[in-house]
């Protein structure tokens, strides 16, 4: 596996593999790595890419800077499960090398970006939509691999690969669980022990109210129940719970015949956020 660390160093391996006709895939990550990441890295491998997957915990999408100092750092382990997972190049370039002058661009997704993550998270998406943006430039993938669990980063980087005609497909990949259902994430490694304990409470409350979305509970009540059964944990403070529409994000006051629904939530259990989503 090449390991690179400045954009030419990148731009110039994929210049040279798509000359010489291989297919890159690009797996965008912050790293501290699990299995949901290495799972897009071998369906890459898989699906017959060079797979090139970053590393990089990206200053401009935190908008709170606890959670960029405590962000887990593993670059030595990382590496290593890339390479067993059969990744081609590993992009892994400091601060500088990624703004070597502050950006002055800025992203507006619109409706998209005013709900949820983006309506909680001030600055998040134009710092996410900055990065993957440099990243799609330099790496010049074929296909860009995301997880299904960041459900509004995956609208927002569709809109930006249509708006700006990034020539690339966007492969987006089911969510990988942990066996009692918590959604793989870099940040639960930062879980207490009592607090990895209550964690999956926020998939069974996910699952409990795709049921009621199927029997046509309405978004509102459907809404107050998880939002009630999130409450009988204490160590969780729920941020949101959100019944939208699949394509718009937008919170649903009513089903919509044909229309998708998605289920999405964020809660902070003992100074850790989380989110989740289940689609129905
Ligand atoms: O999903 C993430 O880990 C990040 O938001 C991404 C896409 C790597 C951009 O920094």
């Amino acid at each position: 596996m090449h390991v690179f660390t400045t954009a030419a160093e990148l731009r110039a391996y994929s210049e040279a593999a798509r000359s010489a006709g291989r297919r890159l895939a690009l797996v965008p990550t912050m790293g501290a790595l699990h299995n949901g990441h290495l799972q897009l890295v071998q369906a890459g491998a898989a699906a017959g890419y060079d797979v090139i997957a970053s590393i990089f915990v990206n200053p401009t999408q935190f908008n709170n800077s606890d959670d960029l100092r405590l962000y887990p750092r593993l670059p030595e382990q990382d590496t290593a499960l890339l390479a067993g997972a059969g990744c081609t190049a590993l992009f892994m370039p400091t601060v500088a090398e990624m703004y070597p002058q502050p950006t002055v661009l800025h992203f507006d997704f619109g409706p998209l970006e005013r709900v949820m993550e983006g309506a909680h998270r001030p600055g998040h998406f134009n710092g996410v939509a900055t990065v993957v943006s440099k990243l799609f430039h330099l790496a010049r993938p074929h296909a860009a691999y995301f997880g299904q669990k960041d459900f509004q980063q995956v609208a927002l980087v569709r809109q930006l690969i249509e708006d700006l005609s990034f020539d690339l497909e966007l492969i987006v990949y089911p969510t990988v669980r942990e066996v009692d259902g918590l959604a793989m994430s870099s940040r639960n490694r930062r879980l207490s022990a009592e607090a990895r304990a209550a964690a999956p409470l926020l998939y069974r409350v996910l699952t409990q109210a795709a049921e009621q979305v199927r029997q046509g509970v309405a978004p509102a009540e459907v809404q107050a129940l998880a939002q009630a059964a999130l409450a009988t944990e204490p160590q969780f403070t729920p941020e949101y719970f959100e019944v939208a529409d699949a394509q718009t994000l937008q919170p649903l006051a009513q089903y919509v015949a044909g229309c998708g629904v998605v289920l999405c939530v964020a809660a902070h259990l003992s100074g850790v956020r989380l989110i989740d989503n289940v689609v129905v």
